[in-house]
């Protein structure tokens, strides 16, 4: 089974990601829908009780974000498999500016101000690059390692 954490900016396309990819498979966890964090760490529980599996539909711009979900998930024998949703600043705000549900922008420039890269190191079991094509989207393995020149 596996639990996919999901990261990048408000507007980046992580929901949209989610319902081309996931929705018939894995669960949707998300603070949008869920809204607080007890409700969220139920679900979670469930998840990881019943091996569901499931998508966490968060920025996640930290390590210590992430591992609220990477850590047990993996306690609890899952492929943990991260996906950085990942577009450049103005192509977010001119997205989220355009769409129903506007996010303050306070908001996304403090997510772009905090927004780690996730490594392997973190426990991730796979790390994927999602960017959006022209043509739908392109999903590279995640370079973690220093350009080599
Ligand atoms: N590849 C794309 N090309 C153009 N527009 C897109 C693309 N992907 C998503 N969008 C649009 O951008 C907006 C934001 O997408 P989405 O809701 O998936 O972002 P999000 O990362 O889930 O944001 P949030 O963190 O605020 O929930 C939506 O209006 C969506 O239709
Ligand atoms: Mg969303």
């Amino acid at each position: 089974m596996e639990a996919v954490i999901l990261c990048g900016l408000q507007a980046s396309g992580k929901t949209t990601l989610y319902r081309e990819r996931f929705l018939e498979t894995h669960v949707r966890i998300s603070m949008d829908l869920l809204r607080t964090r007890a409700r969220e760490a139920a679900f979670l529980r469930v998840c990881l009780e019943t091996k569901m599996p499931f998508v966490v539909d968060n920025t996640n711009p930290t390590v210590a974000e992430r591992a609220r979900y990477v850590a047990p998930a993996r306690e609890a024998g899952f492929t943990v498999v991260g996906y950085f949703v990942d577009v450049d600043f103005a192509t977010a705000r001119a997205r989220n500016a355009t769409r129903e549900r506007v996010v303050p922008m306070a908001g996304l420039g403090d997510v772009a101000k905090r927004l780690v890269t996730p490594t392997p190191q973190e426990g991730f079991d796979a790390l994927w690059h999602a960017t959006a094509g022209s043509d739908g989207w392109r999903i590279e393995p995640l370079l973690t390692t220093p350009p080599l020149f």
